[in-house]
């Protein structure tokens, strides 16, 4: 059953770990490490809750620009995460996917991405989507190679492009647009996140930084999300018909 105060799909911006550890005057890599494991809380309390969508920012494509080693320490982490966490995901009923780009990851990594997204395919119950060396405006721009190229081919009548066509060419052109967008670490930005699927997504900003996100953190970003009147840009009398109807 779908009820309007869930979101069906949330998207995350996974902002804190560097600072989380600074703070406990450790490496930055078990910052990561420790949002690792605040991943897996959040993914296992919004599947119990019946989060359909959860989508979040794992690497963007600004952050190769990181100190080399920490990208290197960072793909250590991706690399061993999907050794150590798929199964486990697979047996709970995840559909795994990775958004972005992913020729600029190492070979074995891609080919570790593709056995998960295959492992997982079949699965229903929820799906995880894992933006990896992503960003909202390559994904925006690569969409519109593809129509392109369509177009140059004689496929496709600019005439007809339309947003709805758009969007099918995004990377999560196949899934409904994010109902809720939580970043923490207390910074309010998108970062080039979901930009163009983000356009009425509500918001929910955490002070808390990641490794700290916890079930009741998630439990306060939904019932805020549930207090919203979401409106499309109609009236507030013609929205509330709408949800009727
Ligand atoms: C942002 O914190 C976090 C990242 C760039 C990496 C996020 C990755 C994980 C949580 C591991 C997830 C693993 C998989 C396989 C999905 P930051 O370093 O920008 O924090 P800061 O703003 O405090 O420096």
């Amino acid at each position: 059953m779908s009820r309007p105060d869930l979101p069906g799909h949330v998207a995350i911006v996974l902002d804190g770990n560097g600072r989380w550890a600074e703070k406990r005057r450790l490496s930055r890599t078990l910052g990561h490490q420790a949002g690792l494991r605040a991943l897996r809380r959040t993914a296992e309390h919004g599947a119990r809750l019946g989060i359909r969508t959860l989508t979040v920012f794992a690497f963007s494509s600004e952050n190769w620009n990181r100190p080399a080693r920490e990208v290197t320490r960072l793909m250590e982490l991706f690399m061993s995460a999907l050794d150590k966490e798929v199964k486990g995901m697979h047996e709970h009923g995840v559909r795994v996917r990775f958004i972005g780009d992913p020729a600029a990851f190492q070979p074995e990594l891609q080919e570790r991405m593709r056995a998960a997204e295959q492992l997982t395919a079949g699965n229903d119950r929820t799906q995880l989507n894992v933006a990896a060396n992503y960003g909202g405006r390559w994904d925006i721009l690569q969409a519109a190679r593809q129509l392109a190229g369509q177009a140059q081919r004689g496929e496709l009548d600019p005439a007809d492009l339309d947003e709805a066509m758009f969007s099918r060419h995004l990377a999560l052109g196949d899934t409904p647009d994010p109902d809720l967008f939580i970043r923490t670490g207390g910074e309010q930005r998108i970062s080039n996140f979901l930009l163009w699927q983000s356009a009425y997504t509500e918001f929910y900003f955490s002070p808390l930084l990641w490794p700290d996100f916890n079930a009741a953190e998630l439990d306060r970003a939904i019932a805020s999300y549930g207090q919203r009147e979401r409106r499309f840009g109609l009236t507030g009398a013609q929205a509330r018909d709408r949800a009727r109807a």
